[in-house]
């Protein structure tokens, strides 16, 4: 009988940027307020990259220290996945500009979007290569520079968004390590959240909604992604045969507080056991996951032989989770 392969997390890194802007220094900019952005969001401030860095500047900091922390070189790596919706080009793809950065030349590399979902569906790809055979070593990283299409002057959006990157590097493990992986999309409510401008239809510089970016009916998105995020943390105790209360550690998806309590509750799980970092991060996309994963493991919340229900939501809609034990 072949012997079952997992995919473990053997090390986790994560990268923000220096700046960070507060709910008061963005009250002077736009007509908000700390009290209107904690009390809807729970966000107190966001990182915001310098003129020049990118979405490929933060995920290879990001990835050396994933890497340093599981002890694996980069000429060991036989595979990485980057999950983005602002990569640095249009091509070559973020991962590539990041394998060559790293001196990891040869192994397959290319990115994945799926806006906010970006790392639960590039961990996916990555634990089918591993568990099939085809890779034994791989590197995921979630990464974003969402600022960069932040309308600054739109309060509805402009308080939500932060830039940063986390990383996992998976190694193949006869024990234990993903335990399953949930991936769904909903590709009818776009207009619900998205981004107009793209290539193919056009860059419509003199349209009036030229120059606005991130747009999004926030009481929709809302609504959409508690139910979703129910769904799914269900569908993944269901098929793993287990009871919400053997969950050790949840770690959504970092959008807005009020919806990571929704989840929270459902799972009948007290705040203690969920990592929350969108307080200090804001919503950064597919950076959000890993950098709050990143944070408990560093800060020894997270310990080994525990587990984790990772889960996501964001534009597409797109959303899903993934079940390991750590
Ligand atoms: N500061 C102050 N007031 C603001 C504001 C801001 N930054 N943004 C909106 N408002 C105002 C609105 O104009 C509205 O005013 P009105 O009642 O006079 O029209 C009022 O606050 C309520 O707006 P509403 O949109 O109903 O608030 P909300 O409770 O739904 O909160 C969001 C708005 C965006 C915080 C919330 O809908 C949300 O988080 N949605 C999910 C977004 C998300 O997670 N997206 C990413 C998914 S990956």
């Amino acid at each position: 009988m072949t012997q079952q392969v997992f995919a473990r997390i053997a090390g986790t890194g994560s990268y923000l940027p220096e700046k960070v802007v507060t709910n008061d220094d963005l009250a002077k900019v736009v007509d908000t307020s700390d009290e209107w952005i904690a009390a809807r969001t729970g966000i107190r401030q966001r990182h915001v990259a310098a003129d020049g860095e990118t979405t490929g500047d933060l995920a290879y900091h990001a990835a050396v220290r994933a890497l340093e922390a599981a002890g694996v070189q980069a000429s060991e790596l036989d595979l990485i996945v980057l999950g983005t919706t602002t990569p640095d080009l249009v091509f070559p793809s973020t991962a590539c500009l990041v394998q060559h950065r790293l001196g990891a030349a040869g192994c397959p590399a290319f990115d994945v979007n799926a806006a906010c979902s970006g790392f639960v569906y590039a961990l996916t790809i990555a634990d089918k290569f591993i568990r099939s055979g085809a890779a034994k070593t791989a590197l995921v990283i979630g990464s974003e520079t969402l600022t960069r299409m932040v309308d600054w002057n739109d309060r509805t959006t402009a308080v939500l968004f932060g830039d940063g990157a986390g990383a996992v590097v998976l190694k193949a493990d006869t024990e234990t390590g993903i335990l399953s992986t949930h991936m769904h999309a909903d590709g009818s409510k776009k207009e619900l959240l998205w981004n107009p401008v793209g290539v193919s239809v056009g860059f419509k510089e003199n349209e009036p909604n030229a120059g606005v970016r991130i747009n999004m009916s926030g009481n929709d998105v809302f609504k959409h992604a508690v139910k979703a995020l129910d769904s799914v943390v269900e569908e993944t105790l269901e098929h793993n045969g287990l009871d919400r209360h053997d969950i050790d550690w949840l770690i959504p998806h970092q959008a807005n507080l009020r919806i990571i309590e929704a989840t929270a509750k459902r799972l009948d799980m007290p705040m203690e056991r969920v990592v929350v970092t969108v307080d200090k991060h804001g919503n950064t996309s597919s950076g959000s996951v890993p950098l709050a994963l990143d944070a408990a493991v560093r800060s020894g919340k997270v310990q080994r032989g525990q587990l984790l229900l990772l889960e996501a939501f964001g534009g597409g809609f797109t959303w899903g989770s993934a079940l390991l034990r750590y």
